[in-house]
Order: structure tokens, then C-alpha cells, then sequence
């Protein structure tokens, strides 16, 4: 992805490896652009957990990684899994790199870091068919280069149509309440991409005013078997208001976030701490004593689902299953 360093545009990734893992540390975002060496397992679990490195593919890498550098793989490994349990690339990251012996560890994680970015950019190359000339685009949370090491999922066709000449405009979802918004606005200026944060409950109010051609979100889990998809709190109802609406709702998420085992009824829906809706940067905006319900993630089922990008090209829902050759 670019980003304006000091005046300058440079080429940077959100997550690297060079000796020892290294992220962007997502929570200092959009103020400071700060790096962070992720030399231990305890660090690695530490940032996955409070968000420092977020985003489905981006934790899977920094899994791989973290799996990579432990003495213990295995307890690494259990360790790890636990700290997010909805985005499954955590989960296929890890087992891919616990499928090899130890000396192959690093060489494996390193594999799927470059497949990951190699897949998000094929995403791109697919799903920038789908956008049209000035299209607005709506888009929730972040699935940029940050949450995929580069390029992003559901960004990655916007930033191919940008640099098409397309003159795309995106609606930013502002993304209560952990304001993944923000990250998806600092990508975007960065790469010079038109667009305006709204509050997350006025998407419906433009969608009805013919203010949005398409939708393109990304994904925490892909249900192959059954053609649904999770991700971050809200998408549901951007889905059913799209399909309200009449407008194209896409997914774009990398194979490393299918699941080809669970049902709907069966995947884990992160509950995180109530302070994160209750306060903003620390400061108490409730009540005194207010309690929040602050789930993470919801499923969408197929029906709300137009087609889902991944790097082998742009799908239905129903067709997964046949995709993955599933019995
Ligand atoms: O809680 P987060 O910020 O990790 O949730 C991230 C999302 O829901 C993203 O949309 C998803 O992981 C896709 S990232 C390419």
C-alpha cells in the first residue's frame, strides 16, 4: 500500500518479516504510524488479541508467524487460537504451519504471507470488473492493506479501479465501536481515493436515495458448505438493506478465510469487553454502572450475498462447495 511518509509516498506493508515479525500497530492509527517487533509468543498473542495487527488474513500471518518462532509449537499454537476465535484464517494459518516439521516452520509461514498478498491482489484484479465508471462504493469495516499485510480484500478492487482512472467515491462505514472506519479513511487518503466516513446508521438513508451502486465488504469466515459469511458486527444489515435496495452486495475474502467443516449454527462469535461501546479512548460516554452487549461479528446468510471474490475469481454463494470440491 502507499502511504504519504512525511510528505513522501512509499511503498509499505502492514506486516513483515525481516529477521522477526513486524507489524504496523493498527491501535496507534490514524494519529501515528508506528512499527512494532514482535520478537515473543506471549507479544504475538498479545497484539492479535487487543487489535495491534486485525483483520482475518493479517492475524492467520501473524499466527503462522507466531506458531514459527516458539519453542513449543504446540502450546504456541493452542495459545494463539485462543486469542480470536471468529476469523478462521487464525485456525488454517496455524494448522498449515503445525502440518510441517519445526526446521520448515519459518519457510511455511513465509509461503502463505506471500500467497496472502498475492491472493489479495488477484481479488483486486477480479473485482474491479465489477465496479463502473464513478461508482460509490459502501464499504464496512477495514479490509484494506492492513488487515491482509497488502493490497486488502474488499479494498484491494477499489484500489485497482483508482488506478484505473475509474473515479471512484467509497462510503466509509464508521464501524462502532471499535471505528475500524478510520483505518479504511487513512488508507484511502493515502492512495488519494475519494470518499466520506458516515455514521454507520446512514447507509440505509443513502442507499434509498440511489447514493450507492455497489457494496464490496471482506470477511472473517466463508461457510463453503453453506454459502454464508461472517464478519464484523453490522454487515448483516448493510446486506439486507442492499438487497432492499436492489444493490450488489459482494464479499471479497482469500481462501484462507473458507471454512470448508462449519455450519452457521456452529461458529464462535467473538464477545469482546463491554468498554469498548461504553467508552470512547478511555473516557466513560454511558452512564456510570451501564452494562453493553458487545458482539464482534455477525453471519449473513447467501441470499444477501450478490458474489464472493477470492483469488481463483468471483463466485455465488451456492457454488462454493463445487469451488473447493467438497463431498
Ligand atoms: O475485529 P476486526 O477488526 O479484526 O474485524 C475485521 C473484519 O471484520 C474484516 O472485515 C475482515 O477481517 C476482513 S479483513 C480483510
Amino acid at each position: 500500500m502507499r502511504v504519504l511518509v512525511k510528505g513522501k509516498s512509499r511503498e509499505v506493508r502492514s506486516i513483515w518479516h525481516e529477521g522477526s515479525l513486524n507489524i504496523i500497530d493498527q491501535t496507534k492509527l490514524p494519529h501515528k504510524l508506528v512499527f512494532q517487533k514482535l520478537s515473543t509468543v506471549p507479544a504475538v498473542a498479545e497484539a492479535i488479541r487487543t487489535m495491534r495487527v486485525r483483520g482475518a488474513p493479517a492475524i492467520g500471518i501473524a499466527g503462522a508467524y507466531g506458531v514459527a518462532m516458539a519453542q513449543k509449537p504446540s502450546v504456541a499454537a493452542k495459545l494463539l487460537k485462543s486469542t480470536r476465535p471468529t476469523a478462521v484464517d487464525l485456525a488454517n494459518c496455524i494448522d498449515e504451519v503445525m502440518s510441517v516439521p519445526p526446521e520448515k516452520m519459518l519457510s511455511k509461514a513465509n509461503e502463505i504471507f506471500e500467497r496472502t498478498i498475492s491472493a489479495c491482489k488477484r481479488i483486486g484484479e477480479f473485482g474491479e470488473k465489477l465496479i463502473g465508471k464513478n461508482d460509490r462504493i459502501l464499504t464496512h469495516c477495514n479490509a484494506g492493506a492492513l488487515a491482509t499485510g497488502d493490497w486488502g480484500t474488499a479494498l484491494s478492487p477499489i484500489r485497482f479501479a483508482h488506478r484505473n482512472g475509474k473515479g471512484v467515491f467509497v462510503y466509509v462505514d464508521e464501524t462502532r465501536p471499535r471505528l475500524q472506519g478510520a483505518l479504511t479513511s487513512w488508507e484511502l487518503l493515502n492512495e488519494g481515493i475519494g470518499h466520506k466516513v458516515i455514521a454507520d446508521n446512514a447507509r440505509g438513508y443513502l442507499m434509498r436515495k440511489g447514493e450507492i451502486d455497489l457494496v464490496i465488504v471482506g470477511a472473517d469466515r466463508v461457510g463453503a458448505r453453506e454459502g454464508w459469511i461472517a464478519n464484523k458486527i453490522g454487515t448483516y444489515e448493510v446486506a439486507v438493506l442492499a438487497k432492499e435496495n436492489g444493490i450488489p452486495f459482494y464479499v471479497a475474502a482469500p481462501l484462507t478465510t473458507f471454512d470448508s467443516k462449519s455450519l452457521e449454527n456452529e461458529v464462535i462469535i467473538e464477545e469482546r469487553n463491554e468498554r469498548e461501546v461504553l467508552e470512547i479512548q478511555g473516557k466513560l460516554i454511558f452512564p456510570k454502572g451501564a452494562h453493553a452487549f458487545n458482539p464482534a461479528f455477525d453471519i449473513t446468510p447467501k441470499e444477501y450475498i450478490t458474489g464472493i471474490i477470492c483469488e481463483k475469481g468471483i463466485f455465488k454463494p451456492g457454488e462454493l462447495g463445487r469451488l473447493l470440491l467438497l463431498p
